[in-house]
């Protein structure tokens, strides 16, 4: 019987369980057995895999995390981790390896790939950078994070008359700031691929403040400037008080969206499919709407855009 080994790699993502569940169950409905890899690629370097059943995979579609685990494996950046996976790989006799994870993940899937090893990639990350990929695994549920916790800060924010910094993750990326930020109709988001003026920000705070705004929120990306001296620079120009919500993790945990658990479901099993028709060295993307396949080298050559659009309507629509 032909094996295929499924794993988690990277941040944890909203839905990668769900993506997982997917893998299982078409694997199994397809003839295969399939096993599941503790801890990622450490686990792949380890030889720690796991038959996998229907049932190991019940009640797990709404559970945020990942049933497998998963590390960031700093020894399969290299050839010789990647030799110890291979071996560990054929020892157990399985040829194909199913990846659920960002950016990282995939790099390490296409160069695992190189050694002859049928790969197939299931983009699952929050920060929605993945190129080809018009939303990744987990993006959706961590915006309604985002959004939720923002919802709340208003009312804290309205009643002490303040202004709120709210930085939010994304790694180099501004796609949860500013679809979480638009959503939640902040006065200002800030993300590393858009240039700012401080002091542009800060006419706009005091526009609004004269026209009687009694709160302002401004969303951050991680990877744009750090949210405290920001803080710092803002109230001392503003005169108004101005506090600081990192949401950190919070972002990565939780009940995934049914945004999240149909995309992982369907990818999943489109995963599955590229596998049985042969076709390795794939990602499963998704674009308009739909599941597209997308070859490893193009995703590693590609760079995802933010839509200037976007931001333009966010900032038409906060005056
Ligand atoms: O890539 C997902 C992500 O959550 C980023 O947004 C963030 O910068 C990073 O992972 C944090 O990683 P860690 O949990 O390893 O600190």
């Amino acid at each position: 019987m032909k094996k295929i080994a499924i794993l988690t790699s990277g941040g944890d993502a909203p839905g990668m369980n769900a993506a997982v569940r997917a893998v299982v169950r078409a694997g199994i409905y397809a003839g295969y057995q399939v096993f599941g890899v503790t801890r990622g690629f450490q686990g792949l370097i380890n030889g720690d895999f796991v038959e996998m059943t229907l049932g190991s995979v019940a009640d797990i579609i709404h559970r945020g995390g990942t049933i497998l685990r998963t590390s960031r494996c700093e020894e399969f950046m290299e050839e010789k981790g990647r030799l110890r996976g291979l071996e560990a790989l054929r020892d157990a006799g399985i040829q194909d390896v199913i990846g659920i994870g960002g950016n990282g993940t995939i790099r390490g899937l296409y160069e695992f790939s190189k050694l002859g090893v049928n790969t197939v990639a299931i983009p699952g990350s929050i920060d929605n950078d993945i190129p080809y990929c018009d939303m990744s695994i987990g993006f959706d549920t961590a915006v309604n994070t985002v959004v939720s916790a923002i919802n709340r800060i208003r009312d804290t924010a309205t009643a002490h008359e303040r202004i709120f910094i709210v930085e939010v993750m994304g790694r180099e990326s501004g796609h949860i700031a500013l679809t979480a930020g638009l959503a939640g109709g902040a006065e200002s988001i800030l993300i590393p691929e858009v240039p700012f003026d401080l002091d542009q920000v800060v006419e706009r705070l005091k526009q609004g403040m004269k026209r009687g705004k009694l709160h302002s929120i401004i969303v951050v990306a991680e990877g744009c400037c750090g949210a405290y001296p920001l803080a710092r620079e803002i109230q001392a120009k503003t005169g108004m008080d101005t506090k600081v919500t990192v949401l950190g993790h919070t972002q990565r945990g939780g009940m995934p969206s049914a945004m999240d658990r149909n995309l992982a479901s369907r990818m999943g099993k489109r995963a599955v499919d590229l596998i049985v028709e042969g076709k390795g060295n794939m990602m499963t993307g998704y674009q308009g709407m739909k599941i597209v396949d997308v070859p490893l080298a193009q995703v590693i050559e590609g760079k995802k855009d933010i839509d200037l659009d976007i931001c333009e309507i966010a900032r038409i629509l906060s005056i």
